[in-house]
């Protein structure tokens, strides 16, 4: 079955990146020249996913105004003759098909890709978390989308964190398969406590998830925070279907973090064709002190 649609939740409060989020939405919040959620939909867009649907709660719909049309900016673009400014903001809302759900009250990942059951559907589907960045060739959705024409089951992506920092995370066990960065998985668990695993393989925000997801996600109570945790489905998941991890070809960032946010800004940064070298130069200064 071909994977169509992409969830993107957005509906966190974002408070580990307060005072900026106290108004805005951290999605919003600009790397380089584009807001985050923007390099989201675009890598979704470019992996041939055909409808996003936004999980989204009260303060963010500068979120949707954002893939939205803007009558009224076009037409002052127009009449300053701005054109090709014009055509790059018109672009961005012809950029794909857009849902949007509502999330009511916080009540965790796992809750807001339940709220989007009824526009999921009966079929496998990716999600992406608005925060999470992925830089990378080949855009990291469309390696996972490769990768699940061939096994047909879940796959979360991961990558190999420092044993110290595994309390931060949700952490995969599981054998190596015999296809390229693959892992078949065996237990899950989130954000665990040191010594209760061996295992550095932490998941970031990129799945791709089998509909019974859905059914399992409303049998579970809160978990880790008081929050209904994807993990603890996904754990509930793996004891019905096969589910695989996939170590994506990339460099990640978690936009949501303050140090996450600097380090995205720099990397995409030091990679703009108009900026780059510019902005190179001025970081070796800084380092040397001038
Ligand atoms: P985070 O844990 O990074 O988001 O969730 P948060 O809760 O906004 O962050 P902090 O910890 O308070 O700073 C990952 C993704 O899941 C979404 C967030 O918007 C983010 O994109 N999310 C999280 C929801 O949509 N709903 C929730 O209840 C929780």
């Amino acid at each position: 079955m071909k994977v169509r649609k992409a969830v993107i939740p957005v509906a966190g409060l974002g408070t580990r990146f307060l005072p900026a989020t106290k108004s805005i939405p951290k999605e919003l919040l600009t790397i380089v020249d584009r807001p985050t959620i923007q390099y989201i939909v675009e890598e979704v867009v470019a992996s041939g996913i055909e409808q996003v649907i936004f999980v989204t709660s009260e303060g963010k719909s500068a979120i949707e105004n954002h893939f939205d049309y803007n009558f009224h900016l076009d037409a002052v673009l127009k009449e300053k003759k701005k054109v090709v400014l014009g055509e790059e903001l018109n672009n961005i809302s012809n950029l794909i098909d857009i849902v949007s759900v509502r999330q009511k009250k916080p009540l965790g990942l796992g809750h807001a890709i339940w709220t989007a059951r009824h526009v999921v559907g009966n079929e496998p589907f990716m999600v992406c978390l608005g925060d999470d960045l992925v830089l990378s060739k080949i855009p990291c959705a469309k390696q996972m989308l490769d990768l699940f024409e061939e096994v047909g089951e879940s796959i979360v992506a991961i990558q190999h964190v420092p044993q110290n920092e595994t309390f931060q995370y949700g952490i995969v066990e599981g054998e190596k398969d015999t296809r390229d960065h693959t892992f078949k998985v065996s237990r899950m668990v989130e954000k665990p406590s040191p010594g209760t695993t061996d295992s550095d393989m932490a998941i970031i925000g990129r799945y791709i998830l089998m509909p019974e997801i859905f059914a399992i996600l409303e049998t579970i109570t809160p978990g880790h925070g008081g929050e209904i945790q994807l993990t603890d489905a996904l754990l509930a998941l793996t004891k019905k279907r096969a589910m695989y991890a996939y170590e994506f070809q990339g460099i990640r960032f978690d936009a949501g973090d303050k140090m996450g946010y600097l380090k995205a800004n720099i990397a995409y940064g030091l990679r703009h064709p108009s900026l780059g070298k510019q902005l190179l130069e001025h970081l070796k200064e800084v380092v040397a002190g001038k």
